[in-house]
């Protein structure tokens, strides 16, 4: 089984390049493997962001717009290529409160499509990248791999859905499937619906910062460069098929020391959070226990938080090209049905 791999001069094929994690794995896989070549399946959702793959040469990249839940473009975008990362998902909680059959069509039926033709072309190494939240909430302690699964949204369902769906082709089929558990990333081109880049992009414009709860829910929180590190590492790294990674940075914050944090970097005042209605069945906490990935592949993350969430903050101040037009449109609409109705519990004096 420990056959080697590598990715130089291979074509890999990145589904959901065009979102935040995908489009920031591609630049950086191509930086350090220049001689590999990427091909992007994405179906350009909301969340699909064509310009985050500018700049890319089309001998580096080539980019198939497609859903993964058709097998027809997903045998057109897997064609040669020996490498899958599954990245493609619907990504956000609060959206897979609203609409969960989109969340279960994409995040499990699409690893479904994914892994059958992965099986048929016979590729070297599936990443089905899956995410800390298919353990439910941590009250204590960190989970390791071999937790029982207990998810509690309709998005963490359907993402162990296709994490366990991946697992059992590498047990029935022999599909060479790595499974990873990551925690919460931020860093640039990440969709302002998510903490981080809502609250800077609110911030910047003098717009309330909508606090769920009392904001003492906390998470783990990993740079997206070492995210993709972590991938990079295990898509070449012998001998771990059948395997799960957790992936995490150790570093826990709560949704108010977060805020503090971003407020403090962009100098706007504390008056601007708002604590408003709470998320239904939110999560306390996530904390993932990512020994098991430092001891096997010697992986450790490498950006400390106060540089990255520094660096992350500056990416959007010097990018409004970015996330204003997003900001617009589909975006406005759905800002208002989440937050236009939602009851202000407090609010903080001057
Ligand atoms: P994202 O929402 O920013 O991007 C998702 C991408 O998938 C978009 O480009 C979208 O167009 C594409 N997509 C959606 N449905 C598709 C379909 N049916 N066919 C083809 N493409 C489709 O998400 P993200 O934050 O970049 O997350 C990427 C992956 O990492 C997801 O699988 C997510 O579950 C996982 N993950 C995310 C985090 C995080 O903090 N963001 C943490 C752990 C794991
Ligand atoms: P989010 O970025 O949606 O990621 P997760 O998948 O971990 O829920 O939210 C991170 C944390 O921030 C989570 O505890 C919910 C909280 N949160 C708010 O308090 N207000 C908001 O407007 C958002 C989007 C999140």
């Amino acid at each position: 089984m420990n056959e080697p791999l590598s990715i130089a001069g291979r074509r890999v094929l990145v589904t959901g390049g065009a979102g935040f994690i995908g489009s920031n794995f591609v630049h950086r896989l191509l930086a350090k493997h220049p001689d590999a070549h990427v091909v992007v399946l994405d179906a350009l959702t909301y969340a699909g962001r064509r310009e985050n793959l500018h700049g890319l040469r089309d001998t580096q990249m080539t980019f198939v717009h497609g859903d993964i839940r058709d097998p027809e473009a997903v045998a057109t975008a897997m064609q040669g290529c020996d490498y899958v990362l599954n990245f493609a998902a619907e990504s956000h909680v609060d959206r897979s409160i609203e609409t969960p059959g989109d969340f279960i069509q994409t995040d499990v039926y699409g690893v479904f499509v994914l892994a059958e033709e992965a099986r048929r072309v016979g590729v070297k190494r599936f990443i089905q990248v899956s995410t800390d939240e298919v353990y439910g909430e941590v009250l204590e302690g960190h989970s390791t791999e071999d937790w029982a699964l207990n998810p509690r949204s309709p998005y963490a369902a359907s993402k162990a859905g296709g994490d366990r769906l991946a697992y059992a082709y590498w047990c029935t089929y022999g599909l060479p499937v790595v499974v990873t558990r990551c925690s919460n990333n931020y860093g640039p081109r990440q969709y302002p619906e998510k903490l981080v880049p809502l609250f800077v992009t609110n911030a910047i414009d003098g717009e309330m910062l909508p606090v769920y709860g009392n904001g003492k829910n906390t998470r783990d929180w990993l740079h997206v460069d070492d995210h993709c590190d972590a991938l990079l590492t295990l898509l070449e790294f012998p001998g771990i098929e059948g395997e799960t990674f957790n992936i995490g940075a150790q570093h826990e914050l709560d949704v108010l020391t977060i805020t503090g944090t971003l407020l403090e970097l962009l100098n706007k005042p504390k008056t601007l959070i708002r604590y408003v209605e709470d998320r239904p069945g939110h999560d306390r906490r996530y904390a993932v226990d990512s020994s098991k990935l430092t001891r096997v592949t010697g992986f450790t993350p490498k950006i400390d938080f106060k540089t990255g969430i520094r660096q992350t903050v500056e990416w959007f101040q010097a990018n409004e090209s970015w996330w204003r037009p997003i900001k617009q449109g589909e975006f406005r609409e759905y800002y208002e049905r989440m937050y236009g109705q939602r009851k202000v519990l407090g609010e903080v004096k001057a």
